[in-house]
């Protein structure tokens, strides 16, 4: 039997995954080391052990690993090699670094669903060291190509139109080794977040709907549950705990789902981690990705899932125009409607496009919470600090 209250968990990474991780298990008496550069990210205040040091450095990693019973990260782009190697040692890694091995690699990824029959948008794997010979399988006009590694909210991914692409002589945009995909027209996306213990036993949370910000290319807002048939909801729950199961995860995993314009669903890739598209499941479902995951570190049993009401989560971006000190505004309106919760990253400065926090409304109905987040949505927002001049400081 393992007691949760002598464990040590180790996190690489200090973003706010991190935070809301920790904070979901406040009253467990855990102790919490993290591995950051920056002693001023989001979840180093609520940790009791920090280690500064770079993510893709393997002897910081392995001195985390000697502070902890369990390791976790919050960022996939850490070195995976040195999860190998504290495996060896016997800390254990979770997700284990053969699934972050698979996932940091977006072709790896796609040979996998490939290999065992899941759903995903065709697809051909491209480098600019070799000729590219089998483009017209694709059969959209449009194409998109995506970096193997290291992208993330968006950056690494290019749209353009295939013909113009060879007619440019096939050049990809990125150096390494690519992906080009079918361009799904109006696409609509759903995340299915599924969580996944020590014993294999697995629970899937009801799917979310995403709506992008396109020209920030983040998750702008997301509702629960989506707007899925029957049928449609029941086929995304099963493809996602199928990947799950085939990965033999083990560990919180965001199931990214792409919709195409006649209903069908194809996997888009994987987060092995608590994911922006489960916010909402601290205020809108009996258990959090956050505390399922300090569940499955800790090898208890896994929580219920079920949406207990609907909920829109709505990220707050930095905004345009300004670099620095921020106050937020519109608080106080906010604060009066029903159902809302309101979630800050303490991030020192506030940047252009930077998740600073989110906010989530729940509602009896799902309309109800979509014209209450959007209210709010209309008065808060981040500004500038209005920082005394120092000239004015005696
Ligand atoms: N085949 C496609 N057809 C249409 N749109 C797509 C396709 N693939 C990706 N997109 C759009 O581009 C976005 C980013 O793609 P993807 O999730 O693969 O990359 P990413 O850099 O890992 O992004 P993130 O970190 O935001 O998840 C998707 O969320 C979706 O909006
Ligand atoms: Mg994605």
């Amino acid at each position: 039997m393992i007691k949760p209250f002598d464990k040590r968990i180790g996190i690489i990474g200090g973003g706010q995954l991190g935070k809301m991780l920790i904070e979901s298990a406040a009253g467990w008496n855990l102790n919490y080391v993290i591995l950051e550069t920056d002693e001023h990210a989001p979840a180093v205040r609520y940790a009791s052990g920090f280690i500064k040091g770079s993510l893709t450095d393997s002897a910081k990693i392995m001195e985390l690993s000697a502070q902890a019973d369990v390791i976790t990260y919050e960022i996939e782009h850490l070195d995976a090699h040195t999860l190998f190697e504290i495996e060896q040692t016997g800390v254990l890694v979770i997700p284990s670094a053969g699934i972050l091995k698979i996932i940091q690699d977006k072709g790896l990824q796609k040979l996998f669903y490939e290999k065992h029959g899941l759903p995903t948008v065709p697809f051909i794997l491209a480098d600019n060291e070799k000729k590219i010979e089998n483009l017209n399988s694709l059969r959209s006009h449009r194409i998109v190509i995506k970096n193997c590694k290291e992208g993330y909210d968006g950056k690494g991914v290019e749209i353009m139109d295939k013909q113009a692409f060879v007619q440019n002589g096939m050049k990809l945009p990125f150096t390494g080794p690519c992906i080009i995909e079918e361009f799904v027209t109006n696409a609509l996306e759903y995340s299915v977040i599924v969580a996944r213990n020590r014993t294999g036993d697995v629970k899937v949370y009801p799917p979310v709907e995403m709506v992008f910000d396109d020209e920030a290319n983040l998750v702008e807002y997301l509702f629960a549950p989506a707007r899925l048939t029957p049928e449609q909801e029941e086929y995304a729950r099963h493809i996602s705990l199928e990947a799950i199961d085939r990965l033999e995860g083990i560990g919180i995993f965001a199931v990214e789902i792409i919709g195409d314009e006649v209903g069908n669903l194809f996997i888009n890739e994987i987060a092995p981690r608590p994911h922006n598209s489960g916010h909402h499941t601290i205020e809108a479902c009996i258990t959090s990705q956050y505390e399922q995951l300090n569940r499955i570190l800790l090898g208890l049993p896994l929580g219920e899932t079920d949406l207990l009401q609907p909920a829109v989560m709505v990220n707050l971006l930095g905004p345009p125009g300004f670099e620095g000190p921020y106050s937020i505004e519109g608080t106080e309106e906010a604060f009066k409607i029903p159902g809302f919760h309101l979630h800050l990253y303490n991030k020192q400065i506030s940047k252009h496009k930077r998740k600073m926090g989110h906010y989530t409304v729940i509602a009896p109905t799902i309309d109800e919470a979509l014209d209450h987040a959007m209210k709010i949505k209309d008065s808060l927002h981040f500004a500038p600090l209005n920082l005394i001049p120092e000239s004015l400081i005696k």
